[in-house]
């Protein structure tokens, strides 16, 4: 007889490790509000557990990427955009919050910044205090990125005028999303602005950024782009050879016990 269970929600195995990491990270950073938003179906109870404990501020929303636009196993990185369902739903609940903010909720809401932290990079505690004087878009380097040592805005007489980049520089913003961060005000006052899925590879930065701002406007940070604060690092995926040898023969790793 076949059944058709439910499959459980299938997270990342280096989930807790990230967002631990992350975590020790933000926990430096006053004033931080941590959005969290869930690649699941439904909050999981690993993650749920995580935050209570985690000593941050935090809201913990949840977005499932559909199959169809989910990397499948063995497909390269680069093929579908990831993370781009998720922090539009960031978005929302951030213009849903602005829409019903009153009085010094709403005046402290003027002051807020938002930065689109993936889970695997390298954050500077300064890069967090630059992020905090951003009156529109600002901008700086990011480190092991695109192929190159970094990429970066350059900038001449404290403006930006074109990037550093190896790898189509014609786009609108060829920066990465670690590479910017946006005023709240921004964001509620342009409720179009949205990050396009379907964006060609490469455009899911630009598709969001092209709403808001030209070149003209952004602001430099980091000592007018010269100096890299944020490191594009990624997670190698751990290989469960054994495991799997192992549970084969019944004797898998404790599924009790929580990684
Ligand atoms: C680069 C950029 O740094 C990402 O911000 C950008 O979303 C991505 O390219 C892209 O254009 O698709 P990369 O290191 O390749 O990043 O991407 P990941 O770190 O694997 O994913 C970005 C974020 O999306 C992470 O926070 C990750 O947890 C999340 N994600 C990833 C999901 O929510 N669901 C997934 O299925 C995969
Ligand atoms: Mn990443």
């Amino acid at each position: 007889m076949k059944f058709n269970l439910p499959l459980p929600p299938l997270s990342r195995l280096v989930q807790k490790a990230e967002l631990t990491r992350l975590s020790h990270t933000f926990l430096h950073v006053p004033q931080l509000h941590w959005i969290v938003v869930e690649d699941a179906p439904q909050p999981t109870p690993l993650v749920t557990d995580f935050l209570a404990a985690s000593g941050l501020t935090y809201a913990h929303l949840h977005k499932l990427t559909p199959k169809d636009r989910k990397l499948q196993e063995g497909d390269p990185s680069w093929l579908k955009p990831r993370g781009a369902e998720q922090r539009n739903e960031g978005l929302h609940w951030l213009r849903e919050m602005g829409a019903a903010a009153e009085g010094k909720e709403a005046a402290a809401l003027e002051e807020a910044v938002v930065y689109f932290a993936d889970d695997d990079n390298t954050y500077s505690l300064q890069l967090f205090e630059e992020i905090r004087y951003t009156y529109r878009v600002s901008v700086w380097p990011v480190g092991l990125v695109g192929g190159m040592k970094f990429e970066r805005p350059v900038v001449e007489d404290g403006k930006v005028v074109r990037f550093h980049t190896g790898w189509h520089p014609n786009r609108p913003f060829p920066i990465d999303m670690a590479g910017f961060a946006v005023s709240l005000r921004l964001i509620l006052t342009n409720p179009q602005a949205r990050f396009d899925g379907d964006a060609q590879m490469g455009f899911l930065e630009s598709s969001f950024l092209q709403h808001l701002v030209t070149m003209d406007d952004l602001e430099p940070k980091a000592d007018l782009c010269s100096k890299v604060l944020v490191w594009h690092t990624r997670t190698e995926k751990p290989k469960m050879k054994r495991e799997d040898a192992l549970q084969k023969q019944g004797l898998g790793s404790d599924p009790d016990v929580e990684v």
